[in-house]
């Protein structure tokens, strides 16, 4: 029988520090009500200077390790979804592994921005289901405070940090069953960070993120509705099988009219954008987090994860959850 990835442990960190609306009027031009009316953010959190992308996901990945009852020493791959490393290399993937003392792990960075949660789960499944991986653990990590034009009113209220991390088991039942990913290059201006080698940063002193708002925001809602119908139909389920849609948290608008658009009842949609804004990789695994601690989520129920972001890129997975949660584990 073929091998399938099944989530037996998962956690989440974000950072003390709370930045609300309210503080940011004054620092640029915005208003609590506008931040709220347009994206449904009250507040996000922000990481202390000693905190980086592999500190958050070493939080989160123990937290993750306990409740799946393992030993860090027993994985076998980390994959670690950040565009926000400690450094360009070595891997984050790497100072996340030394960290927990995973020696046995190999370790690798996945960059498709905040879809880069939903791509590591794939490639997670794709090295369980080949054989020769048998414990995964898959993290989503952005520290986008440090990438932010905090003059820029357009993109500083957006965002925040945290970390989220599941691990991925070969099973034979439950699990993985189906995945979405895509990729549109030839939007790439529209959502960006200049990297490194990038002349115009070299020219212009410029290494914050550039987003073309609006833009973003059509091509989410279409990508989100468009996505989710496939992952479903690919799984040979239907949009009521689903039991909790776990999108992106970029926006609480975009998510809502994606629902509508599907006609997903509101209780089977998961939110919580309002309090920590969009963390990139780490909102998935974040959200999935909360709607476990809120008993959201019980065994045998159909979960999807759908992601967009950067790339322009998407993903989207469905997940028969047939771990316990009251049990955290079985
Ligand atoms: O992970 C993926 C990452 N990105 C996203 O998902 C973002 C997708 N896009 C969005 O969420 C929305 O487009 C935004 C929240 C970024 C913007 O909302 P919008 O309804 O598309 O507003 P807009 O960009 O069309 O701007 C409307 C007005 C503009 O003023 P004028 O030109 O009408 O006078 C903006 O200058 O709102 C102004 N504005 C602001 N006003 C107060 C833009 N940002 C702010 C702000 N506070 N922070």
């Amino acid at each position: 029988m073929a091998l399938r990835a099944r989530i037996t442990g998962w956690g989440k960190y974000l950072p003390q520090r709370i930045l609300t609306n309210r503080e940011l009027e004054k620092w640029v031009d915005t208003s609590d009500a506008w931040i709220r009316s347009r994206t449904g953010i009250r507040e996000r959190r922000i990481a202390a200077d000693d905190e980086t992308a592999s500190t958050m996901a070493v939080e989160a990945s123990r937290q993750a390790l306990e409740v799946a009852h393992l030993n860090p020493k027993e994985l076998d791959l980390i994959i670690a979804a950040t565009v926000t490393p400690d450094k360009v290399f070595p891997a984050c993937a790497s100072l996340i592994q030394h960290q927990l003392g995973a020696s046995k792990a190999a370790a690798f960075d996945l960059n498709a921005a905040c879809s880069g949660f939903v791509y590591a789960l794939a490639t997670a499944n794709q090295f369980i289901g080949a054989g020769g991986f048998e414990k995964v653990l898959v993290v989503g990590t952005d520290v986008y405070s440090r990438i932010l034009d905090w003059r820029d009113r357009s993109t500083c209220v957006l965002f925040g940090d945290g970390a989220g991390a599941v691990i991925m088991e070969a099973s034979t039942q439950g699990g993985s069953l189906s995945f979405v990913l895509g990729s549109d290059g030839s939007g790439a201006d529209l959502l960006y960070v200049p990297g490194l080698c990038d002349s115009t940063l070299v020219a212009n002193d410029h290494h914050y993120l550039t987003m073309n708002g609006p833009e973003v925001f059509k091509f989410a809602i279409h990508t989100m509705v468009g996505a989710t119908k496939q992952v479903v139909e690919t799984a040979h389920l239907t949009l009521d099988d689903i039991d909790l849609f776990i999108y992106h948290q970029a926006n609480s608008r975009i998510i809502q009219a994606a629902a509508k658009s599907l006609s997903l009842p509101p209780h089977k949609v998961f939110i919580n954008v309002d309090r920590y804004g969009n963390t990139s990789a780490a909102s998935i695994p974040i959200a999935l987090c909360e709607a476990i601690e809120e008993g959201r989520i019980q065994k045998g129920d159909h979960l999807a994860l759908v992601g967009f972001g950067g790339g322009l890129s998407w993903g989207a997975m469905v997940v028969e959850w047939d771990s316990d949660p009251l049990e955290k584990n079985v």
